[in-house]
């Protein structure tokens, strides 16, 4: 809870400044190991850590849907920056090994993942039950949760109790998306919208086709630092859920070397610089 509150006020700083998110949507073939230069991922990144000469370090695809600021964003140059992206390159820095960034639609992460086209996802993903049983998670990297919001003149839907016969916008394959759907079944909401983007499901309630959207807090602050006057918050937060980076389910040795590197990264005061750098993002 103290994290969340941390990672709150970081937000209220980056309020105050502009985002200039790309739009790059780069998607298709990833690689798995080894054959990750040819595939020339968006958001190349290297790591030179350790005393290790570069050629001896293996190359990781990291998978990630890249419109979801502060965690991962495109910049106007097409590499995938933000704040997973940075502790993730802290983390491969730590452990001796590279990373390259594949930016995909959020549903496809855990696919490409299973089939091999990527070796981590790194992509704000919640950890779950229902996911641990496809994939194996990282111990937590942040703690965040889910929010409503709603068009900033809207003064009917105050919380979740006020959904009765609406309908709701979210992201394909996201925990909003899993709540709108628990939420339906029980008869509350009437229809959900899913877009494989936070900022479709955004424009959709912009345009009234959706009364009200739900989305991961920190990132919903983010979209109505960018373009104020849309939409707001509305009620607390839905509930509180963990982040983790994901690898393939058996994948032992890399998921090690996540966990450690973290430790590594936590314990060395590097993972809260990397905190307070998130505005940097803002800047671009
Ligand atoms: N935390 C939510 C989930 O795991 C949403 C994550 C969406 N991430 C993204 N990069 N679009 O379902």
């Amino acid at each position: 809870m103290k994290k969340m509150l941390r990672i709150m006020s970081l937000l209220f700083v980056i309020a105050a400044v502009i985002f200039a998110a790309g739009c790059a949507e780069k998607g298709g073939e990833g690689a798995a190991e080894g054959a990750a230069e040819e595939n020339a991922p968006v958001g190349e990144t290297s790591n030179t850590g350790g005393n290790a000469s570069t050629e001896e370090m293996p190359t990781y695809i990291v998978g990630t849907e890249a419109q979801f600021p502060p965690f991962e964003i495109v910049d106007s140059k097409g590499n995938v920056i933000g704040f997973d992206v940075d502790l993730m390159n802290a983390i491969a820095e730590d452990q001796g090994f590279k990373v390259q960034y594949l930016d995909q639609d959020f549903a496809g992460l855990i696919p490409a993942l299973q089939t091999g086209n990527i070796d981590i996802i790194a992509s704000g993903m919640t950890i779950s039950d229902e996911r641990e049983e496809q994939v194996d998670f990282s111990e937590p990297y942040i703690t965040a949760g889910l929010a409503l919001a709603v068009p900033v003149d809207n003064e009917e839907i105050k919380s979740i109790d006020d959904l009765k016969g609406k309908t709701v916008s979210v992201q394909t394959g996201s925990t909003g998306f899993i709540k709108a759907e628990e939420l339906k079944k029980a008869g509350v909401i009437a229809e959900i919208k899913d877009f494989p983007h936070v900022n479709e499901a955004i424009e959709e309630v912009k345009i009234g086709g959706a009364d009200a959207m739900i989305n991961d807090l920190p990132v919903t602050e983010a979209f109505i630092a960018a373009q104020p006057g849309v939409i707001k918050i509305v009620g607390e937060p839905l509930n509180s859920e963990s982040y983790g980076f994901a690898v393939r389910t058996g994948n032992t040795e890399l998921l090690q070397k996540i966990n450690t590197g973290l430790e590594n990264v936590k314990s060395s005061g590097k993972y809260d610089e990397l905190l307070t750098n998130l505005p940097k993002y803002m800047e671009e």
